[in-house]
């Protein structure tokens, strides 16, 4: 399965920060995606650390001078340059932002940036005194305005012993901001609301009925969409997934509170995916103390719980503002009949079906082999795709729609 950062010409500027150090696992993330990245540093980063780390992990010769007599490559800057795809300067110091705002090319990252027409972004990072300077602000506003994407920093302690922002933000939001350069904008100004994984329907305090939904498939739907310039909300099931930086994400736990957050969420969202595994039944009566052995209760009654889906289906029958509506099938038996089944009784635009019986689709698995059927009678059968890919594909139809 191939990776979005494959064969992307990173360059990586590094400039001198005590947060450098931070900088050599993303390094190592962004080879491990088959990236090809080269590292410039500046001569202030090489008093931190050596270009050594940088080049092992890089698998590239690291660049610290413009002019260095025993170069192969006589004018580095101009073919850096023109070679890269994307240049990332991280940590990005005060002194670095002043120079690229004011088209200072005194040293080779400053000329290599001058050079490039490659998308730029920055991280700064520095004391929060510095940070907040007007100079550094003007330099900041400087380089947003000839294009350049500046993920704003963290706020908390400090190496200095500071308080306030000028951190270097976490990987996953750098990683994500990465991610969206190299991907069209087509969900921007969307409001997209999903849901993801299982719910839990308590029986009492220590137990619950739940299934073996991982979230994996809403998670990637989320992080895709918003990776697409979307504005996501996540209504999420109890899972084990990491949060995603720019989603806003709402726990929940029963079908009930799901029923509850999506029906709040509705009207202002342009799309609406279900792909959580609700609960279709629920204990009628949830045991306010641990059920004992010796109360030899041997069954448990059940009762429905609200179909979420059905619902919007209906509500949208008389909302004004235009819906995409698409729904989750997880089969084990005749897909496609009951696929068309949920599509027109749920009144879906989309419906993605998933074959819960194949070992390399359905719960808990990286990949996904789902056909989407659509209301007009389209028909599409997707490949063995990973998750991420599966719900690459999904929002090309959506998108369509
Ligand atoms: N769904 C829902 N609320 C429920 C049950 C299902 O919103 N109480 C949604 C799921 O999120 C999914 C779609 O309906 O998008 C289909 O779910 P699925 O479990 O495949 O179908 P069911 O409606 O439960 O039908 P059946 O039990 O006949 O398979």
């Amino acid at each position: 399965m191939s990776s979005l950062l494959a064969e992307k010409k990173i360059l990586f500027g590094i400039t001198g920060s005590i947060a450098i150090y931070k900088t050599v696992d993303w390094i190592r993330s962004l080879v491990k995606e088959e990236a090809q990245v080269k590292v410039v540093m500046t001569e202030a980063a090489t008093r931190f650390v050596t270009g050594l780390t940088f080049a092992a992990l890089s698998g590239n010769r690291v660049y610290e001078s413009m002019f260095d007599p025993l170069d192969q490559e006589l004018i580095p800057h101009i073919n850096l340059a023109r070679e890269a795809d994307l240049i990332l300067i991280a940590p990005a110091t005060a002194q670095t932002i002043a120079r690229l705002a004011h088209g200072l090319a005194e040293d080779l990252l400053s000329a290599i940036v001058l050079a490039s027409r490659a998308k730029i972004m920055i991280c700064p990072t520095m004391n929060s005194q510095m940070y907040n300077h007007p100079a550094t602000k003007q330099n900041l506003a400087t380089l947003k305005k000839y294009g350049y994407t500046v993920i704003e920093p963290e706020s908390g302690l400090m190496a200095c012993g500071e308080e306030g922002p000028g951190r270097l933000p976490e990987w996953p939001m750098v990683h994500k901001k990465i991610l969206e350069s190299f991907t069209p904008q087509d969900l921007r100004d969307k409001s997209i609301l999903i849901t993801a994984g299982p719910t839990h329907e308590p029986i009492d305090p220590v137990r619950f009925l739940g299934n073996r939904s991982s979230g994996k498939m809403g998670y990637a739907l989320a992080a895709t969409a918003s990776r697409r310039g979307a504005d996501v909300t996540l209504v999420s099931g109890p899972v084990n997934l990491a949060p995603l930086p720019g989603v806003k994400t709402i726990q929940v736990k029963t079908a009930r509170e799901m029923h509850h957050e999506v029906l709040n969420c509705f009207n202002d969202a342009d799309i609406v995916i279900k792909a959580a595994a609700v609960a279709d039944f629920r204990p009628e009566i949830e045991a306010d103390q641990k059920i004992k052995k010796s109360d030899s209760a041997t069954s448990l009654n059940l009762i429905p719980n609200p179909d979420i889906l059905f619902e919007l289906g209906q509500l949208r029958k008389t909302r004004k503002k235009p819906l995409v509506l698409v729904g989750f099938a997880a089969e084990s038996d005749n897909h496609l009949e009951e696929g068309r089944r949920k599509l027109k009784e749920k009144n879906l635009d989309l419906l993605a079906i998933n074959d819960i019986m194949a070992a390399d689709s359905g719960f808990d698995v990286d990949t996904n082999r789902i056909t989407l059927l659509s209301r007009n009678g389209g028909e599409e059968e997707l490949p063995l795709l990973s998750k991420e890919e599966t719900a690459m594909r999904i929002w090309d139809q959506v998108v369509k729609l």
